[in-house]
């Protein structure tokens, strides 16, 4: 069947990326064409996009947007690599600044987004069947296409999808702020009971409640938000919606992150050369002042500093896991207090913990490469995307048993000998710890570890599989 989808969302990587949500809109896209969509994307076009992105654009036109009682601006851009084709709508006002979330009118910039992703697409060469938006920024496309646009015999057919990235970012604003610039009819949408939320509008839920279907990104995650408390005030809703809701999980970019091609990596390598595993290792271990020694178990860690991603466990084990005789090495930016208390202690212990307080691509990959293990320790985790990565590069997922966590990582076994990482369940460092002691008596088992390397290697997460099922979600709307 020819389908055809616009992805809109807030980030997609190579343009810009905060986080796992970028990885997926850009890496989608490319999956589905290779199955035979057409895929194409929509973003903002944001300041912080690179000069070398920018400058391959091509300018299309431009309309205006209402939004309440304002008309605003917006500018088509359009640039085509590697056979797919992104859209970047232009305002100055909106998207002309450092940063791409977080201002105070985050509100008016993403309905202004929505609006004018609705507005754009009668001007477009390409007539979509279906518009699959991704977390809160999107959320109100189902609402203004049901109560602006179906009526239209440009809209009749769209039909939407809604992603659930994260439930803990909703986009909460004010509701007759909302009213105002989403042109809502009060009585039927803004008082809704779907869009009420505690007398403010959300985003998030606007979305689950008028999308057609709705996805998150693994099918532990989906159990936990239909719940009351994983669903943080949406469980309910989300429950009812039990049906249209699937869970899929994510897969990663396999030609991104190849350890037999990767030239950011000092030596690539293959499950054929381990050893070259080792060279990445002595070679970080230098760059970073650690000892030099490929005994010496090394923990990788790139992730945002916050709490949801288990930092408070690894802060207050420290002593104790460096104690282990373990090196740690974390690259990543977040919380003033997590980088604040990592900076100092490895200034206590520079020969073991490299904290690296920055985002730098090629590090990342580097210590991907380089570490026996990766440490993820998450309090919540949708899905993940750095447990995928480790096995990639053939380096031992520890995690906690959570969302995504849980369907990705199969724990070490030592009957059957299968197994690509280890795991533990309850949210403390003792129990981490537990989960690492374990790891570093398998890793003295020298043949039970290389075949561990082995099968995480061999572990399939590219996009193939999780593609197809998100064409099968499709199909059930055309
Ligand atoms: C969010 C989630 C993460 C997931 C990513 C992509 O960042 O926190 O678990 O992998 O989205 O879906």
């Amino acid at each position: 069947m020819l389908r055809s989808v616009l992805i809109v969302a807030a980030e997609a990587v190579p343009f810009i990326k905060t986080g796992g949500l970028g990885d997926v809109a850009g890496s989608l896209p490319k999956e589905l064409k290779k199955q035979g969509t057409d895929a194409r994307i929509v973003l903002p076009k944001y300041h912080d996009i690179p000069k070398y992105w920018q400058e391959k654009m091509t300018f299309l036109g431009h309309i205006t947007v209402p939004l309440g009682w304002r008309r605003q601006y917006c500018g088509l851009f359009m640039l085509e690599e590697a056979q797919i084709t992104y859209y970047f709508l232009d305002n100055e006002y909106y998207f002309k600044r450092r940063g791409i979330y977080g201002f105070g009118d985050d509100a008016e910039r993403f309905a202004f987004f929505c609006r004018a992703v609705l507005e754009v697409l009668p001007k477009l060469s390409f007539k979509p069947d279906i518009l699959h938006c991704h977390d809160w920024h999107t959320g109100v496309v189902p609402v203004l296409l049901k109560a602006h646009y179906q009526q239209q015999p440009e809209y009749e057919h769209l039909k939407t999808v809604l992603t659930i990235h994260n439930i803990c970012y909703q986009g909460v604003f004010e509701k007759n702020l909302l009213a105002d610039l989403l042109d809502l009819d009060k009585t039927q949408y803004l008082d809704h009971p779907d869009l009420n939320f505690y007398g403010n509008t959300n985003f998030l839920k606007a979305g689950i409640a008028f999308a057609d279907l709705l996805t998150t990104v693994s099918p532990s995650y989906l159990e936990e938000i239909v719940t009351g408390r994983g669903g943080l005030a949406l469980g309910e809703l989300l429950s009812s919606r039990r049906q249209e809701l699937h869970g899929i999980v994510n897969g990663i970019d396999y030609e991104m992150y190849n350890p037999a091609t990767d030239k950011a990596i000092d030596v690539q390598y293959t499950t054929q050369s381990p050893e070259h595993k080792i060279t990445n290792k002595r070679n970080l271990q230098q760059k970073l002042g650690l000892i030099v020694d490929s005994d010496i178990p090394l923990i990788g860690m790139v992730s945002r500093l916050v709490g949801e991603k288990g930092f408070e466990l690894v802060a207050a084990g420290i002593e104790r896991l460096l104690g282990l005789g373990v090196e740690l090495v974390i690259l990543g930016t977040g919380e003033e207090r997590y980088e604040n208390f990592f900076r100092s202690t490895a200034d206590h212990y520079p020969k073991q913990l490299s904290a690296n307080i920055y985002f730098d691509n090629v590090l990342a990959h580097q210590i991907y490469a380089a570490s026996d293990i990766y440490l993820m320790p998450s309090l919540n985790e949708p899905c993940g995307l750095s447990q995928l990565i480790a096995l990639r590069y053939g380096t031992i997922p520890i995690v906690r048993e959570t969302g995504g966590l849980k369907d990705t990582i199969t724990p070490y076994n030592e009957y059957t000998g299968e197994g690509n990482g280890l795991s533990f369940t309850s949210y403390t460092s003792e129990a981490m710890l537990k989960a690492i002691n374990q790891a570093l008596s398998l890793r003295r088992e020298r043949t039970v570890w290389l075949e561990m390397v082995e099968s995480a290697m061999e572990t399939d997460n590219s996009w193939g599989r999780s593609a197809n099922q998100y064409l099968k979600v499709y199909d059930r709307l055309l």
